[in-house]
């Protein structure tokens, strides 16, 4: 039989990705991106922003591992065919999402030389990151990365309280 929730590991993962990757997109885009370079607080932004980062990949490698070891709920229904089948395809476009946006994330590091200057204080950062493609990469997945989430919250929202189905229950703690 089905169970009614999604299993413990997922659900704590799930909440605090959510809580990780909200708090990561609003500093990456207001302080990391806004903190020029030259400006003493740039290597302290990028530390938090990169350990940060770097624990977001981990954690949801870790959740894609837990997600395909687990069994699931039923899927959910609107009631709409197509709107039905678009519930998993977001699902697996968040996933990838969060990976291009961690991959290009790295990616950057590694072709600006950023772990020996952020954290081990050898050599200076460039004047800025534009010339390196992956920094093109991570600030279009970035905006992709808010739509499908607002796209998702609007549409846990619609089924929690238009069509009051109980669905956040779901993804809550509780008996199975
Ligand atoms: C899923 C995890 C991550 C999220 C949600 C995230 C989010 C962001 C956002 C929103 C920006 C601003 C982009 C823009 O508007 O153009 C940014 C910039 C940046 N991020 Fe990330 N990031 C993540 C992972 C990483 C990782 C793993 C690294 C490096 C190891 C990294 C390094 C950077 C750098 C170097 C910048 C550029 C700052 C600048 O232009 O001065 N990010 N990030």
């Amino acid at each position: 039989m089905q169970p009614k929730r999604y299993h413990r590991a997922l659900v704590a993962l799930h909440w605090l990705l959510a809580l990780m990757l909200i708090v990561a997109l609003a500093l990456g885009t207001f302080v990391v991106k806004a903190v020029p370079n030259s400006s003493p607080d740039k290597i302290g932004a990028l530390q938090g922003h990169m350990i940060a980062g770097g624990l977001i990949l981990l954690l949801t490698l870790l959740r894609l591992f837990v997600r395909l070891k687990t069994d699931h709920p039923a899927p959910a229904t609107t009631g709409n065919t197509l709107l039905d089948r678009l519930a998993p395809a977001t699902h697996w476009t968040l996933y990838l999402l969060v990976l291009l946006m961690a991959g290009s994330g790295v990616a950057m590091s590694v072709l600006a030389g950023l772990p020996g200057i952020v954290f081990g204080g050898v050599g200076t950062l460039p004047a800025n990151f534009d010339a390196l493609p992956p920094r093109a990469v991570h600030g279009i997945v970035a905006k992709l990365l808010m739509l499908a989430i607002g796209l998702h919250i609007a549409a846990a929202l619609y089924h929690q309280f238009i069509r009051r189905d109980g669905l956040l229950s779901r993804m809550g703690f509780g008996q199975r």
